[in-house]
C-alpha cells in the first residue's frame, strides 16, 4: 500500500486555488475556469467567453462538483447578460447542462432572477447585467462561508461520534476547494480534522470511472499536507473488514425531500458497506444541495455518461480537447457499459447530514425541512 505522509504545519495552508474567476479585459467580460480535466498534470486556465463554452465545460467536467456548478451557472447567465446574449436561452442551457446536481439549476436561477427583476424596476441591459454579477458574486462569497460553517458543524460531529485518537476517514469523489467558493464540503471536514491534529489518515477513493479521487482529492490532500493513501474503489471492502476507517465522509449533488442523497456513483456501496461494519456514514453539503420539491431518491435523475468513460483509460492532459479524445481502449471496440455518474443512498443507511445549518442525526424529512427553513430566514 503506498502512502504519502508529508504533513504540512498547521498554519502554513498553499494559495488558494484559482477555481474560477471573472474577468474583464477589453475585449469583453469573460469567466476563467481552472480546467479540472487536465489536473493533476497541469494547472491550466479555460477561458469561457459565451455560454456555449460554459455548458462543454460543465459537461466535460472541466468545472463540476455541485456547489462550485451552482456558482459556474450564476456567472454564466451574467456573463451572457454581459455581452449582450438572450439571458433566457442562456439560463435555459446552463441548466440543462447536467441533470443531478441541484446546485446548477438554483445558481442559474438565482442570477437570472435578479436580472430579470432588474429589467422588471425599468433597468437598462448594461444595468441589469451588473445586476445578474453581483448576485454571481454574492452566491460565491455565500458558498465560502458556508463551507466553513460545514467544516467546523462536521469537526464538532466527528470528535463526539469518535472521542480519542486520530480519525481514519474515507472519502469518496472530489469535495474540496475544487468544488467550492471555501475549502469544500466533506473535504473540508477532513481539512478541519488535519489541522485539529486529528487526521490520522484520509483514504481516498480513486472514484472510477473519471477519477476524481485520484485526479483531484489526492492533489488537494498532497498541497495541503495532508496523511492520505489512495485505494481504488474495489479495495473499500477489504479497507472496513481490517477495521481501518473510523468514518466516511461523502458530499452530495442532491438531497431529495425524504434525505434520500445523491452522489457520485460508489456513494451507495460504502454506505452499505458502513452500516455492516458499524461506521458513521456522514453527509456534508450546503442547505443550496436540498431539494424539498423532489420527494424521494426515486424522483431524482441520474445523469448517463458516455460509454467510452468506461471502455477507454484517458490521460488528463488530453482530456483538454475538452471530450477526452485519445483515450486507450480497456474493453473491444464498440463494447457497451453501464455509466452512471451518481447513485442513491437511502436516508436509513445516512448516519447524518451536515449542513451550515446544523447537523441532523437521525436523518428525516423533517429535520431537512427544519434545516432549509433556518438558511431561508437569514
Ligand atoms: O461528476 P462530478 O465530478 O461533478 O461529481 C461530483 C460529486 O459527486 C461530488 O461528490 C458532489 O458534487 C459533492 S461536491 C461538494
Amino acid at each position: 500500500m503506498a502512502d504519502q505522509d508529508a504533513q504540512s504545519p498547521v498554519g502554513s495552508e498553499p494559495a488558494a486555488l484559482p477555481v474560477l474567476r471573472w474577468d474583464e479585459p477589453p475585449e469583453g467580460p469573460v469567466l476563467v475556469l481552472l480546467d479540472q480535466t487536465r489536473l493533476p498534470a497541469e494547472e491550466a486556465e479555460l477561458a469561457c467567453t459565451d455560454v456555449p463554452a460554459l455548458v462543454e465545460a460543465i459537461q466535460t467536467l472541466a468545472v463540476r462538483g455541485a456547489p462550485l456548478l451552482g456558482i459556474a451557472g450564476a456567472y454564466g447567465v451574467a456573463l451572457a447578460a454581459a455581452r449582450g446574449y438572450d439571458v433566457a436561452e442562456a439560463a435555459g442551457l446552463l441548466e440543462q447542462a447536467r441533470p443531478t446536481a441541484v446546485n446548477l439549476g438554483y445558481g442559474v436561477r438565482r442570477a437570472s432572477g435578479a436580472y430579470w427583476a432588474a429589467v422588471d424596476k425599468g433597468a437598462g441591459p448594461e444595468r441589469a447585467a451588473a445586476v445578474a454579477l453581483d448576485e454571481a458574486r454574492a452566491l460565491h462569497r455565500e458558498d465560502a462561508v458556508a463551507s466553513g460553517h460545514m467544516a467546523r458543524f462536521g469537526l464538532a460531529l466527528l470528535n463526539e461520534l469518535l472521542p480519542g485518537g486520530g480519525h481514519r476517514l474515507l472519502t469518496h469523489c472530489n469535495t474540496g476547494a475544487l468544488v467550492s467558493g471555501g475549502e469544500g464540503t466533506a473535504f473540508a471536514v477532513a481539512l478541519g480534522a488535519h489541522r485539529a491534529g486529528r487526521l490520522r489518515r484520509l483514504w481516498v477513493d480513486e472514484t472510477r470511472p473519471l477519477l476524481q479521487g485520484a485526479r483531484l482529492t489526492a492533489y488537494e490532500a498532497a498541497r495541503n499536507g495532508m496523511p492520505y493513501s489512495l485505494l481504488t474503489d474495489n479495495a473499500a471492502g477489504s479497507l472496513f473488514a481490517a477495521g481501518e476507517v473510523d468514518a466516511v465522509l461523502i458530499g452530495a449533488d442532491r438531497i431529495a425531500a425524504d434525505g434520500s442523497v445523491a452522489n457520485k456513483v460508489g456513494s451507495y456501496p460504502l454506505a452499505v458497506l458502513a452500516k455492516y461494519h458499524h461506521v458513521p456514514f456522514i453527509v456534508v453539503a450546503p442547505t443550496t444541495t436540498v431539494d424539498l420539491h423532489t420527494a424521494d431518491g426515486a424522483a431524482i435523475t441520474v445523469e448517463q455518461r458516455p460509454a467510452r468513460e468506461v471502455t477507454e483509460v484517458t490521460p488528463p492532459r488530453s482530456r483538454g480537447d475538452g471530450r477526452g479524445a485519445g483515450g486507450v481502449p480497456m474493453a473491444p471496440v464498440g463494447t457497451p457499459a453501464y455509466n452512471p455518474a451518481f447513485d442513491i443512498t437511502p436516508p436509513e443507511l445516512v448516519t447524518a447530514i451536515v449542513t451550515e445549518e446544523g447537523v441532523i442525526s437521525p436523518v428525516t424529512g423533517v429535520g431537512l425541512a427544519e434545516l432549509c427553513a433556518r438558511s431561508s430566514q437569514v
